[in-house]
């Protein structure tokens, strides 16, 4: 027998919001609630997800209090601040899963310097692979949550490459670097001269370049919760001509005494359980492309003896892995379901 769970999505005319709305269809259990927005809303959401046929006929509503009471939970695919804002006006006992940056951090100051304005306090991290100790993983603290912040996109890729090797100490957290080839949907909907497929098509070009971009502090939080004390990460990444899909190289000094073999071990041994979290056969390198539409991180690591570093490609979705699909992983277990329930490993090719 099946449970009914009602779910509320706001930003439902955007990218994350669609893709919220995609993933969250194929669990057994939810029903959709109110959809909401903010220009858009009155308008039918056809008009905005074309490919969300069952719904097209659903009206966007106005993103407020009084439209998201009464549901079990509520996905909030805003920009960041408009989320804080709607969810202090929610129940606690409505399960909030924040797909923005607004409660992703733990450290007021972080939070003050990358975002500005005034920390909205921390939630539940909904990365439930994370590595918080010796044998411990984020997915234990979820179980019952009402809040949940889920990872940025970008945070997930490189967290999901590097914390094997700083979790087992073989690789060296204080000198990371991590360059990252991105799709354009991480930028979102709204129309900016730079994301025109006049200046994208045909180019690759490098943004937040510096030490300057917002996920810097979200991934050192969690390499250093994984056991990498000290972490320093260069940062940076790359539009390049695709919708979706995140490719990240993330490089890191081998640690003093560490072998190669210490090395497969660590990323065999952290994944072997995973059921969405892949490391390939050695020799074979993860692609953007088989990842696409699955919730599905792929992980490839090598030593380069030469250099003495230690490199890590993973791939995600950016809109599944990197935000709907740890939603609804998230939510599953706060609800106290089967982690996998409605998620898919499956993805579209070529
Ligand atoms: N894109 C990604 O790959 C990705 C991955 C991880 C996390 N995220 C995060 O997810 C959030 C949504 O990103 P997105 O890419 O989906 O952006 P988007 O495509 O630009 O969509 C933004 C959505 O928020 C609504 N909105 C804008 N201002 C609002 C306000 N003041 N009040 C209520 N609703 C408002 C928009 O409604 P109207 O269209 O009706 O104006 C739209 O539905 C962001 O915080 C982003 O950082 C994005």
């Amino acid at each position: 027998m099946h449970m009914s769970i009602s779910v509320a999505v706001s930003g439902a005319s955007g990218y994350v919001g669609g893709e919220v709305l995609r993933v969250f269809s194929a669990h057994p259990d939810v029903e959709f609630g109110a959809l909401t927005a903010h220009s858009s809303a009155g308008e039918p959401l056809g008009i905005h997800q074309p490919h969300l046929v069952p719904l097209a006929d659903r009206v966007i509503l106005d993103t407020t209090a009084e439209n998201l009471a009464g549901h079990d939970v509520v996905v909030l695919a805003l920009p960041h601040g408009a989320s804080s804002e709607i969810a202090a006006q929610l129940p606690p006992e409505t399960l909030v899963i924040d797909c923005g940056a607004d409660h992703r951090l733990s450290s007021a100051d972080a939070w003050a310097e990358y975002y500005g304005g005034e920390h909205a306090g921390t939630w539940p991290y909904g990365l439930p692979e994370l590595i918080t100790g010796s044998g411990t993983r984020q997915r234990d603290s979820l179980a019952g949550v009402k809040r949940i912040a889920v990872p940025g996109c970008n945070v997930t890729a490189v967290t999901l490459a590097l914390q094997p090797g700083v979790a087992a100490g073989v690789v060296d957290p204080s000198d990371v670097v991590a360059v990252l080839a991105n799709g354009y949907s991480g930028a979102g909907k709204a129309l900016r001269t730079q994301l025109l497929a006049s200046e994208g098509l045909g180019a690759a070009s490098a943004y937040g370049v510096g030490g300057i971009h917002r996920h810097i502090p979200e991934i050192i939080q969690n390499l250093e919760v994984a056991g990498g004390a000290g972490t320093r990460i260069s940062f940076t990444p790359t539009l390049v001509p695709m919708s979706r899909g995140i490719l990240a190289t993330v490089s890191a000094p081998l640690a003093a005494g560490a072998s190669a073999d210490a090395v497969r071990s660590a990323w065999e041994a952290a994944y072997a359980d995973e059921p969405f979290v892949h490391l390939l056969p050695e020799g074979q390198w993860p692609t953007t492309a088989a990842t696409l539409g699955a919730n599905t991180a792929l992980v490839q690591v090598a030593v380069d003896e030469k250099a003495g570093r230690v490199i890590v490609i993973a791939a995600i979705d950016n809109l599944v892995k990197g935000t709907a699909g740890a939603a609804l992983q998230s939510m599953n277990l706060a609800l106290g379901l089967p982690e996998t329930t409605g998620l898919t490993t499956i993805g579209v090719a070529p």
